[in-house]
C-alpha cells in the first residue's frame, strides 16, 4: 500500500475547492456545519484550503493506512488538526454515510482509473470498470452537495446523466488538463482507457487528459445548469 501522490491534480483539487466554497459560501453553509471529504491522500491540498478559510471544518476518510499516517503528519505540521480530521476506514461505512449525512457538502478527488480489476499500480485508486463507480456511489449517498473531481476518460456523460436522473444540476465547474501520471501511464489503464475512449465513453489524448472539479447540487437555491459545458470542457 502507498500514498496517491500527483501534485499538479491535487492543486487542481484544493485551488477549485477552495473557490467553489469561497463562491458558494451562503448556499452551502459549510461554516455552519463543516465539510467531509472521502480521500484525504497526503492531506496538502485541502488542509491549505483549511488554513485559508478559517471557518472551515474538515472530516475526512481514508483506506490507505499509509495515506492517513502521512495526511496526519502534514496536517498537524499545518497547525490544522483542529479543524481537519482524518480517520482511517470506507467512506461509505462511516457514520455520515450509514445514517445519512449529517453535513450537507461532500468534496472528494475520488479514485476515477478505469481498469478492467483491481490489480493496478495503486489498487485504492480502482474506479471500477469505467472508472466513475465511486463518483456515482457518491451522487446516491444522499448529500445535497456534491463538489467531485470528474476525469474526462472516466464515462463522464454516464456521471452527468445519472446525476441529472438523482436531481442533481452541474452548478459550476473548474476544469484542467493533466498530463498522464504514473497511474493512467500503467501500460493495462492506458490501454484500457484508449478502448473506453474508442467506445465513446470520453476522451484522452496521448500523454493528457482533462480534470473537472465540479459542483452538483440538488438545492434550488444554487442557480446554474452547466453539464453541457462541463462535458464540452472534458471535450466529450
Ligand atoms: C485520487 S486520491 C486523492 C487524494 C487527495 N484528496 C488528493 O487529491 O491529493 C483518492 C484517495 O481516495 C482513497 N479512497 C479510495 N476509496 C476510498 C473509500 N471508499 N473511502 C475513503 N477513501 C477512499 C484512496 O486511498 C486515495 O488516497
Amino acid at each position: 500500500m502507498s500514498c496517491f501522490s500527483s501534485a499538479d491534480e491535487s492543486a487542481h483539487y484544493g485551488f477549485s475547492v477552495c473557490m467553489l466554497l469561497e463562491q458558494y459560501r451562503q448556499q452551502l453553509a459549510w461554516a455552519d456545519g463543516g465539510v467531509v471529504e472521502l480521500g484525504t491522500g497526503d492531506a496538502s491540498a485541502i488542509a491549505d484550503v483549511v488554513r485559508a478559510l478559517p471557518d472551515l471544518r474538515v472530516r475526512s476518510y481514508d483506506i490507505s493506512a499509509p495515506s492517513v499516517e502521512r495526511a496526519r503528519r502534514n496536517i498537524a505540521e499545518r497547525g490544522v488538526a483542529d479543524r481537519y480530521t482524518v480517520e482511517l476506514g470506507d467512506f461509505f461505512d462511516s457514520a455520515d454515510a450509514a445514517g445519512g449525512p449529517a453535513v450537507g457538502t461532500v468534496i472528494a478527488n475520488p479514485p476515477y482509473i478505469p481498469a478492467p480489476d483491481r490489480d493496478i499500480l495503486m489498487p485504492e485508486l480502482w474506479g471500477g470498470v469505467h472508472g466513475n463507480d465511486l463518483v456515482l456511489q457518491l451522487l446516491k449517498a444522499g448529500y445535497p452537495n456534491v463538489i467531485c473531481a470528474v476525469a474526462s476518460y472516466s464515462d463522464p456523460v454516464g456521471t452527468v446523466l445519472t446525476a441529472g436522473d438523482l436531481g442533481y444540476r452541474v452548478a459550476n465547474f473548474l476544469a484542467m488538463g493533466l498530463d498522464y501520471g504514473p497511474y493512467s501511464g500503467e501500460p493495462k489503464v492506458r490501454e484500457h482507457i484508449r478502448r473506453l475512449c474508442a467506445e465513446g465513453r470520453g476522451w484522452a489524448g496521448d500523454d493528457e487528459y482533462m480534470v473537472a472539479v465540479a459542483l452538483f447540487t440538488q438545492d434550488p437555491d444554487i442557480p446554474g445548469d452547466r453539464g453541457t459545458q462541463l462535458l464540452k470542457a472534458l471535450q466529450v
